[in-house]
């Protein structure tokens, strides 16, 4: 019997006889050679048919072969004469469905097609790659924290305030308890975990009902959220900055075959290491101005912003300490300058714009009763919190990564919608 083996390991069964079971990803024949590319969700791989080593049964079944049919192959794996890849000469293909014409092909889709057809999309190569790079950051985001100290607590979705401003709540009605809303963030929660834990992260879907049509955009994405009690604004970048540099390292060492299959230049990636850039919003903004951005004083950082003020540096850039009332009412403010936040925004090189944001909370009950009273916030539903700065409040900083944006950096790939399984869009919610 042949051993069942993905094709990523073949290289380990050279002259010995395996079985893949997958499908098939491509395929063209010249004269008495027919050339299979296999994929079987692990890998892909080419199988060649001889028409003179096989019976007639199975030439004639390899010829009618249809693309995205399942198969099981057998045959032996033997080294390609040049490159480092590995080929299964074929023995016997058993056809498990042969699959009707397949709707995407080898010329150009747009968007739309491609979007619409995202059951299938994900089979291609390049987005197979993606989420084989997801999956490394998923892993070593948390890997990292996990090698810190910190506790995995789960922050609920269903929720009965906002976290990030009010204007971009997904609301629904739950039972008898009136309206309940699609978290934004993690974060109030965490906080909560963070004076139980000391150190905390969540990891989950949020939603932000944003009428944004960007790139950079989507209604439903993963965030993580870090937070520590007794840590200051500069720890707190601190720790991004050491995060993001493991993730880059990991994916760097682990995702070789997928970066090649997405042509990322990973010479950028690699001169991703820790210190990052730290600039004041105050510095940020004279530094866009002049290199030629209209911003002014007091604005948020718009999309080319963000690409302008990267464009000359191989690291990420912090921007901290913004102007306190376009930030969120959670935020501590610089004891040196009341009107500025002790928050920062990371900047992603290459354009890929903002990964996370972060910053210290404010624990002073009465500073922030107030602020939420600013903010027209229900402060009756937000006692609980109160709380958590009426019982041994103490100092304490956290941030949320925002992982497709993250991933897109890593993958070279400028529109969120390729990195996330199902994206979700203002204008799209299918399939
Ligand atoms: O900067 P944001 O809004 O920060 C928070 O939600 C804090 N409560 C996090 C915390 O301190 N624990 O969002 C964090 C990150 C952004 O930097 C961005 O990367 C991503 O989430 N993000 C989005 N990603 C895709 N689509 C959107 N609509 C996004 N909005 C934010």
């Amino acid at each position: 019997m042949s051993e069942l083996v993905n094709t990523s390991k073949l290289a380990d069964f050279v002259d010995q006889d395996v079985v893949v079971k997958g499908w098939v990803y491509n395929l063209r024949s010249s004269g008495k050679l027919v050339f299979l590319q296999i994929r079987d969700g692990a890998g892909f791989t080419q199988a060649i048919v001889s028409e003179s080593e096989v019976s007639n049964d199975i030439w004639e079944k390899a010829s009618k072969l249809t693309v995205e049919s399942s198969v099981e192959v057998s045959g032996t794996v033997s080294k390609h004469p040049k490159k480092d890849e590995y080929e299964i000469q074929v023995k016997d293909i058993i056809v498990v469905q042969a699959s009707e014409e397949y709707p995407i092909g080898a010329k150009e889709h747009g968007p739309d097609f491609l979007l619409d057809k995202r059951h299938l999309w994900l089979r291609s190569q390049t987005q197979w790659a993606v989420q084989k790079i997801r999956h490394t950051v998923i892993f070593a985001l948390q890997e990292y924290l996990n090698n810190q100290g910190f506790t995995k607590f789960d922050s609920p979705i269903l929720t009965p305030t906002a976290c990030e401003g009010t204007t971009t709540l997904f609301e629904l009605d739950y039972f008898d308890e009136g309206s309940a809303f699609l978290t934004q963030s993690g974060q109030l929660y965490l906080e909560a975990g963070a004076m139980a834990l000391g150190k905390v992260y969540d990891f989950g879907p949020v939603f932000r009902a944003e009428k944004s049509k960007t790139r950079r955009h989507l209604t439903e994405f993963w965030m993580l959220d870090a937070e520590v009690a007794y840590a200051s604004h500069e720890e707190n970048m601190d720790l991004q900055e050491a995060q993001i540099s493991y993730v880059v390292e990991k994916v760097l060492e682990n995702c070789k075959d997928e970066l090649e299959i997405l042509e990322r230049d990973v010479e950028k990636l690699s001169k991703v290491k820790a210190p990052f850039l730290r600039l004041s919003y105050a510095d940020t903004i004279k530094k866009l101005q002049e290199l030629g951005s209209d911003i002014k004083d007091g604005e948020d950082l718009g999309g080319d912003d963000e690409t302008l003020l990267t464009e000359n540096s191989d690291v990420p850039v912090f921007v901290e300490r913004w102007p306190a009332e376009i930030k969120a009412f959670y935020m501590k403010r610089d004891p040196e300058n009341e009107g500025l936040a002790l928050c920062s925004d990371l900047i992603a090189p290459e354009g890929f714009g903002e990964i996370a944001g972060g910053s210290a909370r404010e624990e002073d009950i009465n500073v922030i009763e107030q602020r939420m009273k600013d903010h027209d916030l229900p402060v009756d539903e937000y006692q609980w919190y109160l709380d958590l700065r009426r019982y041994g409040s103490v100092p304490h900083a956290g941030y949320g990564i925002g992982l497709e944006r993250l991933v897109g950096w890593m993958c070279g790939r400028k529109h969120v919608r390729e990195t996330i399984p199902f994206p979700r869009l203002i204008n799209r919610n299918r399939p």
